[in-house]
Protein backbone atom coordinates (compact mmCIF):
# COMPACT_ATOMS: atom_id res chain seq x y z
CA UNK A 1 0.00 0.00 0.00
CA UNK A 2 2.81 2.50 0.84
CA UNK A 3 4.89 1.87 -2.55
CA UNK A 4 1.52 4.05 -4.30
CA UNK A 5 1.07 6.58 -1.38
CA UNK A 6 4.70 7.76 -1.35
CA UNK A 7 4.95 7.07 -5.23
CA UNK A 8 1.89 10.07 -5.27
CA UNK A 9 2.23 12.04 -2.07
CA UNK A 10 6.29 12.53 -2.94
CA UNK A 11 6.74 13.93 -6.35
CA UNK A 12 6.23 17.42 -5.45
CA UNK A 13 4.55 20.40 -7.58
CA UNK A 14 5.07 18.62 -10.65
CA UNK A 15 2.58 16.03 -10.32
CA UNK A 16 0.32 17.41 -7.36
CA UNK A 17 -1.98 20.49 -7.95
CA UNK A 18 -1.13 23.47 -6.05
CA UNK A 19 -1.73 27.52 -5.79
CA UNK A 20 -0.16 29.38 -8.30
CA UNK A 21 0.37 32.93 -7.00
CA UNK A 22 0.41 34.19 -4.11
CA UNK A 23 -2.93 36.19 -4.60
CA UNK A 24 -4.54 32.71 -4.87
CA UNK A 25 -3.10 31.10 -1.76
CA UNK A 26 -4.59 34.11 0.09
CA UNK A 27 -7.51 34.45 -1.49
CA UNK A 28 -8.24 30.61 -1.08
CA UNK A 29 -6.70 30.30 2.91
CA UNK A 30 -9.21 33.21 3.71
CA UNK A 31 -11.93 32.12 1.60
CA UNK A 32 -11.78 29.21 4.23
CA UNK A 33 -11.24 31.49 7.38
CA UNK A 34 -14.14 33.88 6.28
CA UNK A 35 -17.41 32.23 6.53
CA UNK A 36 -20.28 31.49 8.70
CA UNK A 37 -18.43 31.80 11.66
CA UNK A 38 -17.98 35.93 10.89
CA UNK A 39 -21.77 36.24 10.08
CA UNK A 40 -23.78 33.57 11.52
CA UNK A 41 -21.66 32.75 14.75
CA UNK A 42 -19.88 35.72 15.91
CA UNK A 43 -22.32 38.14 15.82
CA UNK A 44 -24.73 35.71 17.70
CA UNK A 45 -22.24 34.32 19.86
CA UNK A 46 -21.33 37.95 20.66
CA UNK A 47 -24.60 39.36 21.16
CA UNK A 48 -25.69 36.59 23.57
CA UNK A 49 -22.47 37.09 25.86
CA UNK A 50 -22.30 40.07 26.49
CA UNK A 51 -20.87 41.83 23.44
CA UNK A 52 -17.49 43.63 23.95
CA UNK A 53 -16.31 41.27 26.40
CA UNK A 54 -16.40 38.00 24.74
CA UNK A 55 -14.93 39.85 21.57
CA UNK A 56 -12.22 40.65 24.12
CA UNK A 57 -11.49 37.15 24.87
CA UNK A 58 -12.08 36.08 21.14
CA UNK A 59 -8.92 38.19 20.57
CA UNK A 60 -6.49 36.87 22.92
CA UNK A 61 -7.31 33.45 22.01
CA UNK A 62 -7.04 34.48 17.95
CA UNK A 63 -3.26 35.25 18.93
CA UNK A 64 -2.21 33.65 21.33
CA UNK A 65 -3.38 30.27 20.07
CA UNK A 66 -5.45 30.94 16.89
CA UNK A 67 -2.12 31.96 14.64
CA UNK A 68 0.51 29.97 16.30
CA UNK A 69 -1.67 26.55 15.51
CA UNK A 70 -2.32 28.41 12.08
CA UNK A 71 1.48 28.74 11.29
CA UNK A 72 1.97 25.01 12.69
CA UNK A 73 -0.38 23.61 10.14
CA UNK A 74 0.77 25.23 6.81
CA UNK A 75 4.15 24.93 7.76
CA UNK A 76 3.64 20.78 8.26
CA UNK A 77 1.47 20.42 5.42
CA UNK A 78 3.85 22.59 2.97
CA UNK A 79 6.83 20.69 4.81
CA UNK A 80 5.41 17.19 3.52
CA UNK A 81 2.94 18.30 0.59
CA UNK A 82 0.34 16.13 1.46
CA UNK A 83 -3.21 15.22 3.17
CA UNK A 84 -3.27 15.59 6.67
CA UNK A 85 -2.89 12.22 7.75
CA UNK A 86 -0.28 11.04 5.33
CA UNK A 87 1.67 14.52 6.95
CA UNK A 88 1.46 13.42 10.46
CA UNK A 89 2.37 10.05 9.82
CA UNK A 90 5.30 10.56 7.82
CA UNK A 91 6.99 13.38 10.35
CA UNK A 92 6.04 11.12 13.14
CA UNK A 93 9.07 9.20 15.05
CA UNK A 94 8.52 5.32 14.41
CA UNK A 95 5.49 4.18 16.23
CA UNK A 96 4.01 7.05 17.47
CA UNK A 97 0.45 7.08 16.30
CA UNK A 98 0.69 11.13 15.64
CA UNK A 99 -1.64 9.84 12.04
CA UNK A 100 -4.38 9.89 14.69
CA UNK A 101 -4.76 13.44 14.98
CA UNK A 102 -5.25 13.88 11.32
CA UNK A 103 -8.05 10.84 11.11
CA UNK A 104 -9.78 12.70 13.76
CA UNK A 105 -9.34 16.07 11.40
CA UNK A 106 -10.88 14.31 9.10
CA UNK A 107 -14.35 13.55 11.07
CA UNK A 108 -14.04 16.82 12.18
CA UNK A 109 -14.80 17.67 8.74
CA UNK A 110 -17.45 15.61 8.41
CA UNK A 111 -18.98 16.49 11.70
CA UNK A 112 -18.82 20.38 10.24
CA UNK A 113 -20.37 19.75 7.19
CA UNK A 114 -23.19 17.96 8.51
CA UNK A 115 -24.17 20.99 10.09
CA UNK A 116 -22.69 23.58 7.80
CA UNK A 117 -24.57 22.71 5.04
CA UNK A 118 -27.76 23.03 6.34
CA UNK A 119 -26.82 26.64 7.58
CA UNK A 120 -25.71 27.51 4.17
CA UNK A 121 -28.47 26.06 2.64
CA UNK A 122 -31.14 27.94 4.70
CA UNK A 123 -28.77 31.20 3.50
CA UNK A 124 -28.71 30.34 -0.07
CA UNK A 125 -33.15 29.68 0.84
CA UNK A 126 -32.91 33.36 1.96
CA UNK A 127 -31.49 35.38 -1.15
CA UNK A 128 -34.43 33.28 -3.35
CA UNK A 129 -36.84 34.34 0.03
CA UNK A 130 -35.45 37.83 0.03
CA UNK A 131 -36.16 38.66 -3.79
CA UNK A 132 -39.44 37.33 -3.53
CA UNK A 133 -39.89 39.79 -0.22
CA UNK A 134 -41.43 36.35 1.55
CA UNK A 135 -39.44 36.50 4.59
CA UNK A 136 -39.57 40.05 4.84
CA UNK A 137 -41.19 42.03 7.84
CA UNK A 138 -40.53 44.35 10.75
CA UNK A 139 -42.79 42.00 12.76
CA UNK A 140 -40.15 39.54 14.49
CA UNK A 141 -42.87 36.92 15.76
CA UNK A 142 -43.77 36.99 11.73
CA UNK A 143 -40.15 36.56 10.31
CA UNK A 144 -39.51 33.81 13.00
CA UNK A 145 -42.41 31.90 12.01
CA UNK A 146 -41.32 32.10 8.58
CA UNK A 147 -37.85 30.89 9.50
CA UNK A 148 -39.90 28.42 11.12
CA UNK A 149 -41.60 27.44 8.48
CA UNK A 150 -38.56 26.24 6.54
CA UNK A 151 -36.03 24.93 8.89
CA UNK A 152 -39.17 22.78 9.97
CA UNK A 153 -40.40 21.57 6.41
CA UNK A 154 -38.06 18.11 6.01
CA UNK A 155 -38.02 18.41 2.27
CA UNK A 156 -37.35 22.10 1.80
CA UNK A 157 -34.15 21.57 4.62
CA UNK A 158 -32.89 18.35 3.12
CA UNK A 159 -33.66 19.46 -1.01
CA UNK A 160 -31.62 23.17 0.27
CA UNK A 161 -29.03 20.58 1.56
CA UNK A 162 -28.29 18.69 -1.29
CA UNK A 163 -28.46 21.38 -3.63
CA UNK A 164 -25.76 23.25 -1.74
CA UNK A 165 -23.53 20.20 -1.50
CA UNK A 166 -24.02 19.40 -5.34
CA UNK A 167 -22.97 23.33 -5.94
CA UNK A 168 -19.46 22.67 -3.42
CA UNK A 169 -18.72 19.31 -5.01
CA UNK A 170 -18.95 21.06 -8.71
CA UNK A 171 -16.32 23.20 -7.88
CA UNK A 172 -13.94 21.08 -6.28
CA UNK A 173 -14.10 18.62 -8.90
CA UNK A 174 -12.23 21.16 -11.38
CA UNK A 175 -9.30 20.53 -8.76
CA UNK A 176 -7.14 22.95 -6.37
CA UNK A 177 -6.11 25.72 -9.28
CA UNK A 178 -9.05 25.74 -11.43
CA UNK A 179 -11.41 25.08 -8.83
CA UNK A 180 -10.99 26.79 -5.54
CA UNK A 181 -8.32 29.08 -6.41
CA UNK A 182 -10.33 30.59 -8.83
CA UNK A 183 -13.44 31.13 -7.15
CA UNK A 184 -12.02 32.21 -4.16
CA UNK A 185 -9.67 34.65 -5.90
CA UNK A 186 -13.04 35.95 -7.74
CA UNK A 187 -15.61 35.63 -4.66
CA UNK A 188 -13.56 37.59 -1.97
CA UNK A 189 -13.17 41.11 -3.31
CA UNK A 190 -16.87 40.42 -4.13
CA UNK A 191 -17.46 39.86 -0.41
CA UNK A 192 -15.58 42.75 0.79
CA UNK A 193 -17.18 44.98 -1.23
CA UNK A 194 -20.70 43.62 0.31
CA UNK A 195 -19.58 43.76 3.31
CA UNK A 196 -18.46 47.72 3.20
CA UNK A 197 -21.48 48.69 1.90
CA UNK A 198 -24.01 47.57 4.16
CA UNK A 199 -21.39 47.94 6.84
CA UNK A 200 -22.18 51.94 6.13
CA UNK A 201 -25.85 51.88 6.02
CA UNK A 202 -25.72 50.43 9.33
CA UNK A 203 -24.04 53.35 10.92
CA UNK A 204 -25.56 55.62 9.39
CA UNK A 205 -29.02 54.82 10.81
CA UNK A 206 -29.41 56.94 13.54
CA UNK A 207 -29.15 55.08 17.29
CA UNK A 208 -26.32 53.34 15.60
CA UNK A 209 -23.82 54.12 18.12
CA UNK A 210 -26.03 52.03 20.72
CA UNK A 211 -24.30 49.05 18.64
CA UNK A 212 -20.85 50.11 18.42
CA UNK A 213 -21.24 50.49 22.55
CA UNK A 214 -22.27 47.02 22.64
CA UNK A 215 -19.31 45.89 20.18
CA UNK A 216 -16.83 47.69 21.47
CA UNK A 217 -16.91 49.13 25.53
CA UNK A 218 -15.59 45.91 27.33
CA UNK A 219 -16.85 44.68 31.25
CA UNK A 220 -14.06 42.63 32.41
CA UNK A 221 -16.27 41.10 35.18
CA UNK A 222 -18.05 39.08 32.46
CA UNK A 223 -15.58 36.74 31.43
CA UNK A 224 -16.04 32.96 33.31
CA UNK A 225 -15.02 29.54 32.26
CA UNK A 226 -18.07 29.27 29.66
CA UNK A 227 -17.08 32.21 27.67
CA UNK A 228 -13.34 31.56 27.29
CA UNK A 229 -14.32 27.95 26.02
CA UNK A 230 -16.73 29.25 23.58
CA UNK A 231 -14.72 32.15 22.70
CA UNK A 232 -11.70 29.80 22.29
CA UNK A 233 -13.87 27.15 20.31
CA UNK A 234 -14.97 30.24 18.03
CA UNK A 235 -11.29 30.93 17.48
CA UNK A 236 -10.67 27.59 16.49
CA UNK A 237 -13.75 27.68 13.80
CA UNK A 238 -13.19 30.76 12.96
CA UNK A 239 -9.53 30.17 11.57
CA UNK A 240 -10.44 26.82 9.81
CA UNK A 241 -7.82 25.00 12.84
CA UNK A 242 -6.95 21.96 14.53
CA UNK A 243 -8.65 19.45 12.01
CA UNK A 244 -6.57 19.46 8.99
CA UNK A 245 -7.85 22.07 6.84
CA UNK A 246 -5.08 24.34 7.36
CA UNK A 247 -2.57 21.33 6.95
CA UNK A 248 -4.15 20.15 3.69
CA UNK A 249 -4.00 23.70 2.58
CA UNK A 250 -0.48 24.08 3.39
CA UNK A 251 0.23 21.53 0.97
CA UNK A 252 -0.35 23.36 -1.55
CA UNK A 253 1.72 26.78 -0.61
CA UNK A 254 4.91 27.29 -2.95
CA UNK A 255 8.29 27.00 -0.87
CA UNK A 256 8.90 30.52 -1.30
CA UNK A 257 5.76 31.64 0.23
CA UNK A 258 5.99 33.55 3.75
CA UNK A 259 4.27 31.09 5.90
CA UNK A 260 4.30 33.54 9.28
CA UNK A 261 3.68 36.59 7.13
CA UNK A 262 0.59 34.79 4.79
CA UNK A 263 -1.09 33.28 8.43
CA UNK A 264 -0.72 36.82 10.02
CA UNK A 265 -2.41 38.50 6.54
CA UNK A 266 -5.43 35.67 6.89
CA UNK A 267 -6.05 36.10 10.53
CA UNK A 268 -5.96 40.43 10.26
CA UNK A 269 -8.14 39.81 7.11
CA UNK A 270 -10.97 37.20 9.01
CA UNK A 271 -10.74 39.49 12.30
CA UNK A 272 -11.48 42.73 9.88
CA UNK A 273 -13.94 40.40 8.27
CA UNK A 274 -16.07 39.76 11.80
CA UNK A 275 -15.75 43.40 12.93
CA UNK A 276 -17.35 44.50 10.06
CA UNK A 277 -19.98 42.07 10.21
CA UNK A 278 -20.61 43.02 13.70
CA UNK A 279 -20.81 47.05 12.51
CA UNK A 280 -23.45 45.93 9.85
CA UNK A 281 -25.00 44.11 12.36
CA UNK A 282 -25.59 45.52 16.00
CA UNK A 283 -26.01 49.18 15.20
CA UNK A 284 -28.98 48.11 12.99
CA UNK A 285 -30.04 45.75 15.58
CA UNK A 286 -29.61 48.39 18.35
CA UNK A 287 -31.15 51.49 15.90
CA UNK A 288 -34.71 49.12 15.33
CA UNK A 289 -35.23 47.84 19.15
CA UNK A 290 -34.23 44.37 18.57
CA UNK A 291 -32.67 41.32 20.36
CA UNK A 292 -29.16 41.32 20.58
CA UNK A 293 -28.96 38.23 21.94
CA UNK A 294 -31.58 36.14 19.89
CA UNK A 295 -28.54 33.23 19.25
CA UNK A 296 -28.64 31.13 16.09
CA UNK A 297 -31.49 32.82 14.80
CA UNK A 298 -29.90 36.28 14.76
CA UNK A 299 -29.12 35.61 11.07
CA UNK A 300 -32.46 34.45 10.32
CA UNK A 301 -34.92 35.93 12.33
CA UNK A 302 -33.66 39.10 13.27
CA UNK A 303 -31.42 40.58 10.73
CA UNK A 304 -34.54 40.15 7.99
CA UNK A 305 -36.58 42.28 10.45
CA UNK A 306 -34.13 44.92 10.60
CA UNK A 307 -33.72 44.82 6.68
CA UNK A 308 -37.18 45.23 6.55
CA UNK A 309 -37.59 48.66 8.70
CA UNK A 310 -34.49 50.27 6.48
CA UNK A 311 -35.57 51.98 3.68
CA UNK A 312 -34.30 49.83 0.29
CA UNK A 313 -34.54 47.15 3.14
CA UNK A 314 -35.08 44.16 0.55
CA UNK A 315 -32.16 45.24 -1.87
CA UNK A 316 -29.95 45.42 1.09
CA UNK A 317 -31.24 42.19 2.64
CA UNK A 318 -30.73 40.35 -0.72
CA UNK A 319 -27.32 41.26 -0.64
CA UNK A 320 -26.44 40.77 2.65
CA UNK A 321 -27.34 36.87 2.31
CA UNK A 322 -25.55 36.96 -1.21
CA UNK A 323 -22.39 37.72 1.31
CA UNK A 324 -23.06 35.00 3.70
CA UNK A 325 -23.54 32.65 0.66
CA UNK A 326 -20.33 33.91 -1.15
CA UNK A 327 -18.51 33.78 2.63
CA UNK A 328 -20.02 30.23 3.00
CA UNK A 329 -18.91 28.45 -0.12
CA UNK A 330 -15.49 29.23 0.35
CA UNK A 331 -15.15 27.46 3.44
CA UNK A 332 -17.44 24.70 2.60
CA UNK A 333 -14.97 23.91 -0.27
CA UNK A 334 -11.49 23.56 2.00
CA UNK A 335 -13.93 21.33 4.12
CA UNK A 336 -14.04 19.16 1.42
CA UNK A 337 -11.06 19.29 0.28
CA UNK A 338 -9.66 17.93 3.53
CA UNK A 339 -11.59 14.36 2.82
CA UNK A 340 -10.94 14.47 -1.22
CA UNK A 341 -7.24 15.14 -0.52
CA UNK A 342 -6.67 12.23 1.92
CA UNK A 343 -8.75 9.74 -0.57
CA UNK A 344 -6.90 10.80 -3.78
CA UNK A 345 -3.59 10.40 -1.86
CA UNK A 346 -4.40 7.39 0.29
CA UNK A 347 -6.93 5.50 -1.61
CA UNK A 348 -5.71 6.23 -4.85
CA UNK A 349 -9.33 7.56 -6.36
CA UNK A 350 -9.87 9.98 -9.42
CA UNK A 351 -10.85 13.28 -7.84
CA UNK A 352 -14.10 12.95 -9.05
CA UNK A 353 -14.47 9.74 -7.17
CA UNK A 354 -13.28 10.94 -4.15
CA UNK A 355 -15.58 14.06 -4.58
CA UNK A 356 -18.11 11.89 -5.11
CA UNK A 357 -17.80 9.54 -2.10
CA UNK A 358 -17.09 12.78 0.45
CA UNK A 359 -20.53 14.00 -0.96
CA UNK A 360 -22.34 10.93 -0.55
CA UNK A 361 -20.76 10.63 3.49
CA UNK A 362 -22.16 14.08 4.03
CA UNK A 363 -25.78 13.75 2.43
CA UNK A 364 -26.29 10.76 4.38
CA UNK A 365 -24.47 11.92 7.51
CA UNK A 366 -25.92 15.32 7.08
CA UNK A 367 -29.36 14.42 6.73
CA UNK A 368 -30.38 13.86 10.48
CA UNK A 369 -28.58 17.48 11.51
CA UNK A 370 -30.60 18.97 8.54
CA UNK A 371 -34.08 17.14 10.08
CA UNK A 372 -33.36 18.68 13.34
CA UNK A 373 -35.67 20.94 13.46
CA UNK A 374 -38.28 18.39 11.81
CA UNK A 375 -38.33 14.49 11.51
CA UNK A 376 -35.24 14.42 13.99
CA UNK A 377 -36.22 17.31 16.53
CA UNK A 378 -37.10 14.62 19.61
CA UNK A 379 -33.78 12.59 19.06
CA UNK A 380 -31.39 13.83 21.53
CA UNK A 381 -28.34 12.74 22.31
CA UNK A 382 -26.28 14.30 25.72
CA UNK A 383 -29.23 16.29 26.08
CA UNK A 384 -28.58 18.05 22.10
CA UNK A 385 -30.04 17.35 18.86
CA UNK A 386 -28.04 16.38 16.00
CA UNK A 387 -27.96 19.70 14.23
CA UNK A 388 -26.33 21.08 18.01
CA UNK A 389 -24.29 18.01 19.02
CA UNK A 390 -21.71 18.29 15.74
CA UNK A 391 -21.65 21.81 16.48
CA UNK A 392 -20.67 21.48 19.83
CA UNK A 393 -18.61 18.38 19.34
CA UNK A 394 -16.87 19.92 16.90
CA UNK A 395 -15.82 23.11 18.20
CA UNK A 396 -15.60 22.75 21.76
CA UNK A 397 -14.04 19.07 21.40
CA UNK A 398 -12.25 18.10 18.24
CA UNK A 399 -10.85 21.39 17.02
CA UNK A 400 -9.48 22.40 20.25
CA UNK A 401 -7.98 19.10 21.37
CA UNK A 402 -6.79 18.72 17.77
CA UNK A 403 -4.67 21.98 17.79
CA UNK A 404 -3.43 21.09 21.26
CA UNK A 405 -2.22 17.37 19.89
CA UNK A 406 -0.51 19.83 16.87
CA UNK A 407 1.00 22.31 19.34
CA UNK A 408 2.44 19.52 21.20
CA UNK A 409 3.87 17.85 17.94
CA UNK A 410 4.77 21.01 16.38
CA UNK A 411 7.37 22.23 19.44
CA UNK A 412 8.33 19.29 20.79
CA UNK A 413 8.49 16.52 17.90
CA UNK A 414 9.16 18.16 14.49
CA UNK A 415 11.35 20.57 16.67
CA UNK A 416 13.13 23.76 16.91
CA UNK A 417 15.51 23.02 13.63
CA UNK A 418 13.30 22.15 11.37
CA UNK A 419 10.65 24.89 12.67
CA UNK A 420 13.67 27.36 11.87
CA UNK A 421 13.91 25.85 8.57
CA UNK A 422 10.79 25.77 7.37
CA UNK A 423 9.54 29.06 8.30
CA UNK A 424 12.66 30.85 7.13
CA UNK A 425 11.86 29.25 3.26
CA UNK A 426 15.41 27.23 4.19
CA UNK A 427 17.08 30.42 5.49
CA UNK A 428 16.49 32.41 2.85
CA UNK A 429 14.32 34.78 5.03
CA UNK A 430 15.77 36.64 7.97
CA UNK A 431 12.98 36.28 10.29
CA UNK A 432 14.63 34.94 13.46
CA UNK A 433 12.82 37.33 16.10
CA UNK A 434 9.91 35.94 14.90
CA UNK A 435 10.87 32.16 14.60
CA UNK A 436 11.81 32.38 18.13
CA UNK A 437 8.20 34.05 19.05
CA UNK A 438 6.73 31.02 17.30
CA UNK A 439 8.65 28.44 19.10
CA UNK A 440 7.81 29.82 22.43
CA UNK A 441 4.27 29.84 21.67
CA UNK A 442 3.21 26.82 20.12
CA UNK A 443 5.78 25.01 22.53
CA UNK A 444 4.30 25.95 25.74
CA UNK A 445 1.99 29.40 26.07
CA UNK A 446 -1.14 27.51 23.38
CA UNK A 447 -0.93 24.13 24.74
CA UNK A 448 -1.03 25.74 27.97
CA UNK A 449 -3.70 27.98 27.70
CA UNK A 450 -5.72 25.30 25.47
CA UNK A 451 -5.36 22.55 27.91
CA UNK A 452 -6.51 24.97 30.51
CA UNK A 453 -9.55 25.61 28.93
CA UNK A 454 -10.31 21.99 27.90
CA UNK A 455 -9.81 20.83 31.74
CA UNK A 456 -12.17 23.57 32.67
CA UNK A 457 -14.57 22.04 30.39
CA UNK A 458 -14.65 18.67 32.01
CA UNK A 459 -14.80 20.10 34.90
CA UNK A 460 -11.85 19.03 36.49
CA UNK A 461 -11.14 22.36 38.35
N1 LIG B 1 -13.71 29.07 9.19
C1 LIG B 1 -14.97 28.73 8.61
C2 LIG B 1 -15.99 29.79 8.97
O1 LIG B 1 -15.74 30.72 9.64
C3 LIG B 1 -15.45 27.37 9.03
C4 LIG B 1 -14.47 26.28 8.86
C5 LIG B 1 -14.10 25.53 9.97
C6 LIG B 1 -13.88 26.03 7.63
C7 LIG B 1 -13.15 24.54 9.85
C8 LIG B 1 -12.92 25.04 7.50
C9 LIG B 1 -12.56 24.29 8.61
O2 LIG B 1 -17.11 29.71 8.58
Amino acid sequence: MSKTREHSVGQGPAKRDSFTSSLGMLAATLGSAVGLGNIWKFPSMTGTNGGATFLFVYLACTIAVGLPVMISEIMLGRTVKANAITTLRKLSPRRQPWGLVGVSGVVAAFLILCFYTEVAGWVFAYIIKGISGSVLTTDPEVASAAFGKLISDPIQSLGWQWGVIALVSFIITFGVSKGIEKVTTRLMPILFCLLIIIGIRSLTLPGASEGLEFLFAPDLSKISGTVVLMAMGLAFFKLSIGMGTMMTYGSYFRDNQNIPMTATKVMLADLTVSMLAGIAIFPAVFAYGFDVSAGPSLLFVTIPAVFASMPFGQLFAVIFFLLAAIASTGAMLSLFEVPVAYLCEAKQMSRKGAVLTTALGIAILGAPAALSHSLTADVTVFGKTFFDLFDYLSSNLFMPAGGLCICIFTGWVFGKEKIKTQLSNRHTLSNEGIVKLFTVLVKYVSPILVALVMLNMLKVF
